[in-house]
């Protein structure tokens, strides 16, 4: 089964998504994470990254389809991968769904993650993210142990594009030209709408009641 796990900066994709993958036994894509691994190695992708990265806006759509093509086509994607942040423009959609018409025939489902605008910017500045695991806490509502990442040990810091001004500027792209991938994927997977809003773990049983129905 592919996954696609939608929402606006901040509704808990990242929060999710591990659960979810491990659950369905898929991999975990996220093209965050892609890019800001290349960003950490240096590499000429993550110097292109970084230059919409912190200014808020997207990666190219063609950059991001070859590469998203590429790790679809690893051994471990076969059976299907949870994809976190992508599509994020009507053109990577139409890329998305053709793709796989084409490659992986079979159920597409996306949970979709409902959050107002209110909550997104708080809980975003205070995100704090590990920088050798990427897990991802909060200040208020999920701290991080003080000696560190609960899950490695690692340093636990906040993200460049975290920073106020780059995440109303998220924002802005998000209501541009991801909002509107909502409607392309209604017309051509199963949408579930997760209300996002509570408790990790309640946003967490919504995820799985909505997957029970496949
Ligand atoms: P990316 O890394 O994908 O960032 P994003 O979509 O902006 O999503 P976030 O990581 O900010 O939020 P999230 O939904 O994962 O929330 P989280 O679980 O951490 O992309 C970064 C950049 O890369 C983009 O701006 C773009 O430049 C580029 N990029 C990436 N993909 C691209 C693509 N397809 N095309 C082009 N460019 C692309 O939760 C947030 C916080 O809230 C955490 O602190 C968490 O602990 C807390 N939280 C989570 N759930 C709850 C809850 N239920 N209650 C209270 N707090 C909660």
């Amino acid at each position: 089964m592919n996954v696609l796990l939608f929402g606006p900066p901040g509704s808990g994709k990242g929060t999710q998504a591990k659960d979810v993958a491990t659950t369905l036994g898929i991999p975990h894509v996220a093209t965050g994470d892609i890019f800001r691994k290349h960003l950490k190695e240096g590499t000429d992708l993550g110097r292109l990254a970084r230059s919409y990265m912190d200014r808020g806006e997207l990666v190219p759509d063609s950059v991001t389809c070859d590469l998203v093509a590429s790790r679809l086509q690893e051994a471990d994607a076969a059976n299907g991968v949870l994809l976190d942040g992508f599509p994020r423009s009507v053109p990577q959609a139409e890329w998305l769904l053709g793709w796989l018409r084409a490659h992986r025939p079979g159920p597409v489902v996306v949970l979709s993650l409902v959050v107002p605008d209110s909550f997104l910017v708080g809980r975003i500045s205070g995100r704090r993210t590990c920088l050798k695991c990427g897990a991802t806490y909060h200040v208020t509502h999920n701290p991080p142990p003080a000696s560190g990442c609960g899950q490695c040990g690692g340093e636990v810091v906040q993200r460049k594009d975290d920073a106020e001004d780059v995440v109303l500027a998220r924002l802005a792209t998000y209501a541009r030209e991801t909002a509107p991938v909502l409607g392309v994927l209604r017309g051509a997977a199963t949408v579930h709408d997760i209300d996002g809003v509570g408790a990790i773990e309640d946003v967490r049983a919504r995820i799985a009641a909505a997957l029970a129905l496949g």
